[in-house]
């Protein structure tokens, strides 16, 4: 069995994860979340007890084991709780570790910069210390397209230089990139960072736009669509972002002899450190997903259009050559199939 940490367990990529692992069957997986109220801790919690683990057994800090699957237990803890973290791994060799646990959303950084400090930047410095501490052999943590910025380059491209992001959150994701390399290239700890680009489906998340548009679809209220719809977003179905991650997790990070310090390659470097894009390489038009989800749901949107939001880019593209060559792997699910399951989903749930 192979041990292994995963952070932001009761989140919506985690929560994928997870159960991805648990169907894998040769993991021994701890879950840890601080399950903050950014946004509804209700579905968080209801997330956990899709995987066995039920609000009423756990108690800050100390792990519970799901009644469902002995493989899996979980930790309500902080990745800033410098005292718990530091114990965390004093008690737990992992052989992996998945950090997905950070404040997101793009908007909301511009009114609480402080939460993105706490849980983005001294919380990943927490799971830095304590991959150092238990020489770990490998770390993935989860990066965002929100990294590119102002690039214009389009497919965005880990080869690129990303040096100008627009938003804290950005920022935040971009330092974890650079702290990673610090500790990869001082400690020789193989890291692999995952740009995830526009994730939707099954347990999203409320602030994100396939939520707020089923929403208020399904209430009979305006939605927001910002620039006329006229926006690109590589929505990417949360079964294949969890796929790529699980490939990543299987290919723990290489030094790359041949990486010229001359020319230096932002994707890789001498020491074991890559970094990777995880998106469907097919951008829809913000207007063309609407339009999806509406045929999904059977009803039309009533649409309120608003400028673009300071911080949100025109458009997202990746490039996935990396992810294919590397990891046999490519992102599969279609926009049509994917919003309908994700509406599935949504009305069930809701229901
Ligand atoms: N969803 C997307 O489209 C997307 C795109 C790019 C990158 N990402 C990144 O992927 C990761 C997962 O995103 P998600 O969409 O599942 O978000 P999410 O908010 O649903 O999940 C993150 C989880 O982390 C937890 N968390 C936050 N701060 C914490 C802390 N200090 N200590 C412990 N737990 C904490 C939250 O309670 C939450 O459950 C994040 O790092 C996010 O930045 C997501």
């Amino acid at each position: 069995m192979i041990k292994i940490l995963v952070t932001g367990a009761a989140g919506f990529i985690g929560h994928h994860l997870v159960k991805l692992l648990i169907r894998e069957g040769n993991y021994e997986i701890l879950g840890l979340d601080n399950i903050n109220d950014y946004y509804d801790t209700r579905l968080k919690w209801a997330r956990l007890a899709e995987s066995g683990i039920e609000q009423s057994r756990t108690i800050y800090g100390q792990s519970v084991t799901s009644t469902t699957y002995p493989n899996y237990a979980f930790v309500q803890m902080d990745l800033a709780d410098r005292k718990s973290m530091e114990a965390l791994f004093d008690n737990h060799p992992f052989q992996v570790v998945v950090n997905l646990a950070a404040q997101a959303g793009i908007r909301y950084s511009l009114e609480n910069p402080h939460s993105y400090a706490d849980s983005n930047l001294t919380g990943f410095l927490n799971i830095l210390e304590g991959c150092r501490k238990i020489k770990v052999e490998h770390l993935v943590y989860a990066s965002s397209s929100s990294v590119y910025g102002l690039n214009a380059k389009m497919p965005l491209d880990t080869h690129d230089h990303t040096q100008h992001p627009i938003s804290l959150y950005a920022a935040t994701k971009k330092a974890n990139e650079m702290m990673a390399h610090s500790y990869s290239h001082l400690f020789g700890i193989p890291t692999t960072g995952l740009r995830f680009f526009t994730v939707y489906g099954p347990w999203g998340r409320p602030d994100m736009a396939p939520m707020l548009f089923a929403t208020a679809i399904h209430q009979g209220k305006p939605i927001k669509v910002f620039n006329n719809g006229d926006m690109y977003r590589d929505f990417t179905y949360v079964d294949d972002i969890v796929q790529g991650v699980y490939q990543a997790i299987l290919k723990p990070a290489q030094p790359s002899p041949d990486w010229n310090s001359a020319k230096p390659d932002p994707s890789i470097s001498s020491a074991p450190y890559r970094i990777i894009n995880i998106g469907n390489a097919d951008p829809v038009k913000l207007g063309d997903f609407i339009t999806e989800m509406e045929e999904a749901m059977g009803k039309v949107a009533i649409k309120e259009m608003h400028p673009l939001q300071p911080g949100d880019v025109l458009i997202t593209n990746a490039e996935v050559t990396d992810l294919v060559e590397q990891y046999g792997y490519r992102p599969k699910v279609k926009l049509k199939e994917g919003v309908r399951s994700f509406v599935d989903w949504f009305k069930s749930y809701y229901a």
